[in-house]
């Protein structure tokens, strides 16, 4: 496994490619879980090489954010792709033989303060996108994706990207990306890894312990039985959507609290009140678990399914 810290050092290698080669590219900001690996595992079967990049992108967090106590696992990310290269199939068509970390400075030469209006360079925005769903509570946030996906695709200069159902507006908002600036990339969504429970795989689930971890899968419950109701006939969002609400009142009371649950259509993520079946309408949810003993953080978790 070759791993790059510097642009310059990453190109050097990207040039000595042959012709035929592919790249595919996954982009993470490190903690890697199992839902990480099946984007790299989806990526070795459709590429020669796959560029796993780890960058925990400052950018896409607020200063009251958990910028500073996210998770940093650097030794273990290597293992753990190390060891799902020993666990392919022979059927794949590459392995995971470079991993793309980049210091702050190679990526915002100009500094990166936490405060928008400090900011000084180019930054991406997906409008009106990025306001929907998760911008509204997190404005910077999608400016932040964007902008460091451009660069990251700019310097790993990909075929094919991979990125999880799990955050399903950030792969709305960058394909959106990727068809307006020209990119030659196409991408893959990958399916939301989850544990036995139900909860959607996350860097930041480790926040989540005892009482909280117990209670967390609940937003997958409360989507399930939204999902339900749909499933039975209704199209009518209010319905669908309070259903979801009515499993989160019940079971969620006290210890969570409710950001949005919405049902988008999947172009512009405008907001729908009815469902059109066929269409593809996410149904997508935020909370925040919140802390139950001294000590704790809030931890905001999302999550989504697809109405077909
Ligand atoms: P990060 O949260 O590390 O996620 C990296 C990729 O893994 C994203 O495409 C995300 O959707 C996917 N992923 C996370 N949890 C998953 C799960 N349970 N199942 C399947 N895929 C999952 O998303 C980011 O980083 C950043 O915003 C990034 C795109 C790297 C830009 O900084």
């Amino acid at each position: 496994m070759q791993v790059y810290n510097s642009v310059a050092s990453y190109r050097a290698w990207r040039a000595s490619l042959s012709a035929d080669s592919t790249v595919g590219v996954v982009p993470t900001m490190g903690a890697l879980h199992a839902g990480h690996l099946s984007l790299a595992r989806a990526a070795a079967t459709a590429n020669t090489h796959v560029v796993v990049t780890i960058f925990l992108n400052p950018a896409q967090f607020a200063p009251t954010e958990d910028l500073a106590s996210y998770p940093k696992t650097m030794d273990q990310d290597l293992a753990a792709l190390e060891a799902l290269n020993a666990s392919l199939p022979p059927s794949a068509s590459g392995q995971v033989t470079t991993v793309f970390a980049p210091t702050v400075a190679e990526m915002y030469p100009a500094g990166i303060p936490l405060v928008r209006n400090e900011q000084v360079g180019t930054f991406i925005e997906v409008v009106p996108l990025s306001a929907a769903l998760e911008g509204g509570t997190r404005p910077h946030f999608f400016r932040g994706v964007a902008t460091v996906c451009t660069k990251l695709f700019n310097i790993t200069r990909p075929h094919n990207v991979y990125f999880g159902q799990k955050d399903v507006q950030q792969t709305v908002i960058l394909k959106r990306l990727l068809r307006d600036l020209h990119f030659d990339i196409t991408m893959t969504v990958v399916p939301t890894e989850r544990e036995a429970d139900g909860l959607a795989m996350s860097s930041r689930n480790v926040f989540l312990s005892g009482e909280r971890r117990k209670a967390a899968p609940v937003l997958y419950k409360a989507l399930r039985a939204a999902e339900d109701v749909y499933n039975g006939g209704e199209g009518r969002a209010s319905v669908i959507l309070e259903a979801a609400r009515q499993v989160l009142e019940r079971e969620g009371a006290g210890m969570m609290k409710l950001d949005y649950v919405s049902l988008n259509e999947s172009e512009l993520l405008r907001e729908v009140d009815t469902v059109e079946r066929g269409k593809g309408v996410i149904l997508s949810a935020a909370m925040w678990v919140l802390p139950t003993v001294e000590g704790e953080g809030t931890v905001r978790l999302i999550d989504n399914l697809i109405l077909e």
